[in-house]
């Protein structure tokens, strides 16, 4: 399963590049409104940190097909081939989807709080379909459950599109996600950090230093004695 950032905080990309092994970028225009800064500013910032062959999924705003497929085309021209185009999985998002799949152009399929809808999407071509986790247990149904499903979808039907889940609210739902082999799950930065933290690790880590400096001396290290 891929480990895609959900954010677009260029400092916060920055450091889970440098230290988690992380496979690109998500945004929605409620995630870049965040930064209060001009969307393709932003975008390119983290285009540069993440390199040219990663994913970068971005967004369109318009409602009808013409005008997802004009803002698709502007935004591979500013933020190069290896973008994902996402486009909300509407009946004008299903029409954008196929011209897009038409034209080799990335798409992920956004929005997405039913496996109906995933199901579309999948037969438009879609490469990603996104159900949101969180948003849909908040609706009364269960994301877990439904991204499994739309999963099950895709294979049994021989779709090459893969879950891309979406909204998370804590690690152990990237797990559960994870131990069922779904595509890939784009995540908070600090629900990535959440994979790792556990104050039990850090002792343990402690616990190993103090022996080895009780028996060579502190500060001390394997490259030093
Ligand atoms: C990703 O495709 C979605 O835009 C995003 O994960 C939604 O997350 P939220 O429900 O936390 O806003």
């Amino acid at each position: 399963m891929k480990l895609i950032i959900d954010d677009a905080n260029v400092e916060a990309i920055k450091a889970l590049y440098e230290y988690y092994p992380v496979d690109g970028v998500t945004t929605n225009p409620s995630i870049l409104a965040k930064s209060g800064r001009n969307p393709y500013d932003v975008l390119g910032e983290i285009r540069g940190i993440i390199g040219p062959d990663a994913e970068l999924h971005v967004q369109v705003i318009s409602k009808d097909a013409e005008g997802m497929i004009k803002e698709a085309q502007v935004i591979r021209e500013k933020l190069g081939e290896k973008t994902y185009i996402k486009i909300p999985t509407t009946r004008e998002g299903l029409k954008a989807m196929k011209a897009l799949k038409k034209n080799g152009i990335n798409v992920t399929a956004t929005a997405i709080y039913t496996a109906q809808q995933a199901f579309l999407a999948g037969k438009a071509g879609a490469d990603y379909a996104a159900p949101y986790i969180n948003r849909i247990d908040n609706l009364g149904a269960n994301g877990i459950a439904t991204a499994k499903k739309i999963h099950d979808i895709f294979r049994l039907n021989n779709l090459p599109t893969s879950v891309l889940a979406a909204s998370f609210k804590n690690s152990q739902q990237v797990l559960e996600l994870a131990e069922y082999g779904v595509g890939a799950a784009t995540v908070s930065a600090d629900v990535i950090e959440g994979l790792l933290k556990n104050e039990v690790v850090s002792s343990a880590v402690d616990a190993f230093i103090a022996d080895f400096e009780g028996l060579v001396g502190e500060g001390m290290t394997m490259a030093d004695c």
